[in-house]
């Protein structure tokens, strides 16, 4: 970790989850490296990041696990929760199924992770315009029905990733 020894007012870890594939590595990686992976292969177990951002004159860190979607690569579910403030839930407007399994994902969340825990509902590979299935106003309608918070990013090209991050980490802080 380049940043081990920076000084930091708060920190705050922040979890990633949704179906396989639908981007979470990538999202951590362009935050944290500012990199994209066009081949990155499924997360086993559980990977980690940390980032630091200013807000109001403060160093905040952000730490940020990301794990399997896929039910096989997954282990340690109350671990991974626990201590979490802020969640990316995220989906792939180019894959319905990934939309339709949310409320799985929210299910675990509400049962496994603190009842504050803010939540931010990211659509993303929003620049794949052509095989798009989900569109932004489906995405909005199922953020505004449970409350949450609403942002399509996408990893390849940088859109809202940043944004993605920030407004949580604005939002919790
Ligand atoms: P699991 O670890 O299996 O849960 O997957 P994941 O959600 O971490 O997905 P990952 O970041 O590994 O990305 C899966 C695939 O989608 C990879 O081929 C990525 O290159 C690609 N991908 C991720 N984000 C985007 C994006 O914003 N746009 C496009 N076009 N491809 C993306």
């Amino acid at each position: 970790m380049v940043d081990a020894f920076q000084k930091f007012d708060f920190l705050f870890k922040i979890v990633l989850i949704g179906d396989g594939a639908v981007g979470k590595t990538n999202l951590t990686t362009r935050f944290c490296q500012n990199e994209f992976n066009s081949e990155s292969k499924s997360t086993i177990g559980v990977e980690f990041a940390t980032k630091q951002i200013e807000v109001d004159g403060k160093n905040l860190k952000a730490q940020i696990w990301d794990t399997a979607g896929e039910e096989r690569y997954r282990s340690i579910t109350a671990a991974y929760y626990r201590g979490a403030v802020g969640a990316l839930l995220v989906y792939d407007v180019t894959r319905f199924s990934t939309f339709e399994n949310l409320p799985k994902w929210l299910g675990e969340l509400r049962e496994q992770a603190d009842s504050n825990i803010q939540i931010i509902l990211v659509g993303n590979k929003s620049d794949l315009v052509d095989n798009r299935v989900v569109s932004k106003e489906e995405g909005e309608k199922f953020a505004r029905a449970n409350h949450l918070s609403f942002i399509e990013t996408s990893a390849a090209n940088a859109t809202n990733v940043e944004k993605a991050f920030t407004s949580l980490l604005n939002e919790i802080y």
